[in-house]
């Protein structure tokens, strides 16, 4: 196939950004519909993307769209019973993270999966198509810091979304299914096998709105591996200096640290206030690269054939992660990972 054509479905924060990607950066994608329950964000997807063919209803749009594959940016509650839907009207899928929110639905998205082995399905977990990310992993396979044994992950969110942050809160299953998410992947990823068991503390300070919905702007969690590993996040949503993601990997021989500033890029301000490296903003600036990076990976292995990297199984074990995260903070008590 000479392009693939695409659908996309949801166009908030993170939508308009794949949208821009599929139209204007990645000459074999054409994206040739477009699925929202905002009117406005359909208007976005004809002025902004020239998407013409718009649908409010998204069955409607798997039904009736001259489409190849679909690409889903929606809330995070409804992505797997999209993703069945789609494979099953035989599109190819790419879904943002997280696989969902609740295993069971998981599995629902896992088994479409199975069924459709002719298709891709490919999971957005886009900080492992960040440089950084991939150079630290090819340096570890390379064995450059022995074996990997600790991973130590920081994700903090700038205050100046917290307001936002608060409204999302009640779909986006909780700190530690919507942030964390990233983090745990990584864990695995780099240490290369499955969490056991989890302790996890959460803290409100300056929004009690994160609480009055159910969640905590701050969450730690502490996880053992299966090969005696240890894993170690601190997400949260108050950083005042900006977007900080930070990760340490590290070995019997050295350590790696990606991101250890979150600089905005090289250069250095030198004023009153001293000798300032500013950061970066928002996970839009951070991860741009990374945004487009995945998505060309995506269309490039519906056109060859080749199988994403990100599987639908890295998203159901990290959901079965994030949920058990999510109860050790609930019950305040260590929990098995099944
Ligand atoms: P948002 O709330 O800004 O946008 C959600 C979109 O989904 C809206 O366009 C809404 O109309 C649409 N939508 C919801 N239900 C729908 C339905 N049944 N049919 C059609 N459209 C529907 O949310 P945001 O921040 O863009 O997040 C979307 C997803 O992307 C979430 O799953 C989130 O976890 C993920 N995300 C991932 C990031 C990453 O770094 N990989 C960063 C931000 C979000």
């Amino acid at each position: 196939m000479e392009q693939v054509r695409v659908g996309i479905v949801g166009l908030g924060r993170l939508g308009k950004i794949h949208g821009q990607n599929l139209a204007y950066q990645i000459p074999k994608a054409k994206l040739c519909a477009a699925c929202s329950i905002v009117p406005q964000e359909l208007e976005f997807a004809k002025t902004q993307l020239g998407v013409q063919e718009v649908y409010g209803d998204y069955r409607e749009m798997l039904e009736k769209a001259e489409i190849d594959a679909v690409v889903i940016v929606t809330t995070s509650s409804e992505h797997c019973w999209q993703i069945a839907s789609a494979l099953d009207a035989g599109k190819h899928v790419f879904c943002d993270k997280p696989l969902g929110v609740d295993v069971r639905q998981c599995l629902q998205a896992e088994a479409a999966v199975k069924r459709h082995p002719e298709l891709a399905f490919m999971l957005g977990f886009m900080r492992r198509y960040d440089k950084s990310y991939a150079y630290a992993k090819q340096k570890i396979e390379a064995g450059e810091i022995g074996v990997p044994y600790m991973v130590k992950a920081t994700g903090v969110d700038p205050e100046a979304l917290a307001e936002g942050a608060i409204r999302f809160a009640k779909t986006s299953g909780g700190i530690f299914l919507d942030m964390a998410i990233h983090d745990i992947d990584l864990m695995r990823w780099f240490l290369g096998c499955e969490a056991t068991e989890v302790y996890a503390l959460g803290a409100t300070f300056r929004h009690p709105g994160f609480r009055e919905a159910g969640d905590d702007e701050t969450g730690a969690a502490l996880y053992r591996f299966e090969n005696g590993g240890i894993g170690i996040i601190h997400v949260g949503r108050t950083a005042p200096h900006g977007y900080h993601v930070e990760t340490e990997v590290i070995g019997t021989e050295g350590s790696i640290r990606i991101s250890a500033v979150p600089e905005k890029n090289l250069a250095m301000l030198f004023n009153s206030a001293g000798a300032v490296t500013e950061c970066v903003e928002s996970f839009p600036e951070r991860f741009e690269e990374a945004y487009l990076l995945e998505m060309r990976e995506f269309i490039d292995c519906v056109r060859s054939g080749r199988k994403p990297g990100v599987s639908v199984s890295d998203g159901t074990k990290a959901t079965v992660i994030g949920c058990a995260t999510t109860e050790a903070w609930k019950k305040g008590a260590l929990v098995k990972i099944q």
